[in-house]
């Protein structure tokens, strides 16, 4: 069974005909369930890369150099003997690189061991100060205990950067992850800004930027559903993928009455609901596990969750952070900058 693939890169097309690429230039597909390698332990991730890749008919990978895990990725990638052509692999720009986005890069393909990506985003759209981002601290702090963050950073010069990896081939596709709108309006090209905030006025002289990202990778799922960015996002091209679908690591989503109800009615496991769930939609998703039963499980029973649920339950999936009540986000870093988001803390 093959997972199935949504397009990735395309173009927006604006009213006054000129034309934008979202992610790239090259036709790319993404599957639908990718693996989780966030937190997976060098002496785990290995395994459960070489198992998502050869036992459950998908072969996307969700990595970061922030992760540090990265090339015992490629181990696993290596140990699978699939060739590089049929995996999909994304990962993640620290924010310790933002001035040195090549660079970045470069040591994420040496430690997975290959020389391009599929999809590289921006983790979060926060630069942080560091002198040494390949030897220094993961999370720079103020001797106060902060973050170290470069406030007048423009993300736009970490865009163009991104672009120019895309023009190197280096890197199929680019994104972002974690923005908001306020954050995304931070990135997008002037004409497109101009184009779809007529009310707003925007200044000549900002960076220009020419590509609309592929994907904005967020925490999406049945509590933290953010309907209303990922429909805002839609009309810019940008492509909603969700992380932390099962509550990362917290039991409250996977023990939620609705959701077990669900699972019972159609003999199947809270997991594949609140994966199927998200897929049903068309939204990437990023289970991550290290134990191979669930590596296995997570992808087919989530297809088979994309067949069995009804519009019902959609529909009352949809509703159990909202009228259910039960809002509640699990990934909060303690950056000191509002990022812009709803229900944040
Ligand atoms: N862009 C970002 O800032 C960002 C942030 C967070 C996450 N992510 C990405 O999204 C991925 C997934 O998010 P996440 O790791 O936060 O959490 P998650 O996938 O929602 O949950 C992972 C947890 O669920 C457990 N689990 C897996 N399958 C299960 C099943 N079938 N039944 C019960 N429990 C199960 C895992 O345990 P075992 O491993 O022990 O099986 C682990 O404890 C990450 O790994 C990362 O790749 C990105």
């Amino acid at each position: 069974m093959s997972v199935p693939t949504v397009p990735l890169n395309s173009k927006l097309v604006l009213e006054n005909g000129k034309e934008f690429l979202i992610g790239g230039h090259q036709k790319v597909d993404i599957p639908l369930i990718g693996l989780g390698t966030w937190k997976s332990g060098p002496d785990t991730v290995s395994k459960a890369v070489e198992t998502h890749l050869t036992q459950t008919g998908s072969t996307h990978l969700d990595c970061a150099w922030g992760y540090g895990n990265e090339a015992d990725v490629g181990r696993g990638i290596k140990a699978s003997g699939k060739d590089r052509s049929e995996v999909f692999i994304t990962s993640k720009l620290w924010g310790t690189w933002h001035k040195k986005v090549e660079a970045a890069l470069d040591d994420t393909l040496a430690q997975l061991g290959t020389d391009y990506l599929d999809l590289y985003l921006i983790h979060w759209p926060i630069a942080m100060n560091s002198t040494d981002p390949k030897n220094g601290p993961l999370i720079p702090l103020l001797s106060s205990g902060v973050r170290d963050i470069d406030h007048d950073w423009d993300l736009r010069r970490t865009w163009t950067q991104m672009e120019a990896l895309v023009a190197s081939g280096k890197v199929r596709s680019i994104g972002i992850s974690n923005f908001s709108e306020k954050n995304l309006k931070k990135i997008l090209p002037l004409d497109v800004l101009r184009a779809r905030y007529p009310g707003e006025t925007f200044p000549d002289d900002i960076v220009e930027t020419k590509i609309i990202p592929s994907i904005n990778q967020l925490e999406l799922h049945v509590y933290n559903p953010q309907h209303a960015l990922v429909k805002r996002m839609s009309e810019f091209g940008v492509r909603a993928e969700a992380y932390s679908p099962l509550g990362s690591g917290d039991q409250s989503v996977l023990e939620d009455e609705v959701v077990v109800e669900i699972a019972k009615k159609h003999g199947l496991a809270p997991a594949d609901v609140l994966i199927g769930y998200l897929i049903k939609k068309s939204i990437p998703t990023l289970p991550k596990s290290v134990t191979p039963s669930r590596i296995v499980s997570n992808v087919k029973g989530a297809l088979d969750a994309r067949e069995k649920l009804t519009d019902a339950d959609v529909e009352a999936l949809d509703k159990l952070a909202g009228e259910g009540g039960k809002q509640k986000r699990f990934i909060m870093p303690p950056w000191p900058v509002d990022l812009g988001f709803e229900n944040w803390g």
